[in-house]
């Protein structure tokens, strides 16, 4: 059995993924994690995680990869069925890379993330990782005000800016600055068409929204579940 730790859930797009595929699937909404892992049923082999928890579930696990313990977050876990150690790790860099690789040029060297958050640390970790060079663009530090959008080969959106329900909203950059050679990546994939993407189609740009990083980064931590221990 596999589960989705989080606080709200809402709708989970998790759940009806892994059911479609065959596998029991239970959505575990618990304010603490405390709460979860006092209840967490023994047939559990592995769980994602989603927020609140992505960096409160970190104190009660035995190990974690290289790339979860870097990013400071973690939205998979494996349980060991014979021992119960539980290992951490982070499918979203997974996801998030699948989606911009086959559109990334070779000659993509600047990206800029609009926002600080968890999904901000994941995208910049694999982009680094890649040899691409990031800015965060942040209301804290007043980022937006001297933001240059013609300065970046790829502009992520990793900030809650568009999702639904309020779905007017998008970041306050300048999209006149926007051209077709930029690749424009919203994370939000609900709706799938953002008021972001929009405007940066509208420009030229290639778009990417933030729909098949959630399946690819489901489909990653499904690997990690099934693979033999
Ligand atoms: N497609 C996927 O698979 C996937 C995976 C993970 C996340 N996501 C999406 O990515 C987005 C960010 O996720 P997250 O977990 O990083 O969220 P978060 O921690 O709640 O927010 C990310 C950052 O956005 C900025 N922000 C928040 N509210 C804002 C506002 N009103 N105006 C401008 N900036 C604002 C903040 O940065 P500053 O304070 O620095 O401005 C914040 O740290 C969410 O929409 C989430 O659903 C998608």
């Amino acid at each position: 059995m596999y589960g989705l730790l989080g606080f709200p859930l809402g709708h989970s797009f998790s759940k009806g993924w892994f059911e479609g595929r065959g596998y029991k699937y239970t959505n575990f909404e618990y304010p603490t994690v405390e709460e979860f892992l006092a209840k967490l049923p023994a047939e559990v082999r592995g769980f994602s995680v989603t927020i609140p928890h992505k960096q409160n579930i970190i104190p009660y696990l035995d190990s974690m990869s290289d790339a979860a313990c870097q990013i400071g977050a973690v939205n998979c876990v494996v349980v060991d069925p014979l021992t119960g150690v539980k290992t951490g790790d982070n499918t979203d860099v997974v996801g998030f890379w699948g989606a911009l690789e086959p559109l990334i040029g070779e000659g993509a060297k600047k990206a800029a993330i609009l926002g600080s958050g968890g999904a901000s640390k994941a995208v910049e970790w694999i982009m680094l990782q890649n040899g691409i060079e990031c800015t965060v663009v942040s209301r804290t530090d007043n980022g937006y005000s001297s933001f240059e959008p013609q300065n970046y080969d790829v502009i992520v959106n990793a900030t809650p800016l568009g999702m639904f329900p309020k779905v007017d909203a998008a970041p306050p950059i300048d999209y006149s600055k926007i051209s077709r050679n930029t690749i424009c990546y919203d994370l939000v994939y609900n709706p799938s068409d953002t008021r972001f993407l929009k405007l940066c189609r509208r420009q030229g740009a290639t778009v990417i929204g933030g729909i098949k990083m959630l399946h690819l980064q489901a489909e990653a931590a499904l690997r990690l579940f099934e693979a033999p221990r």
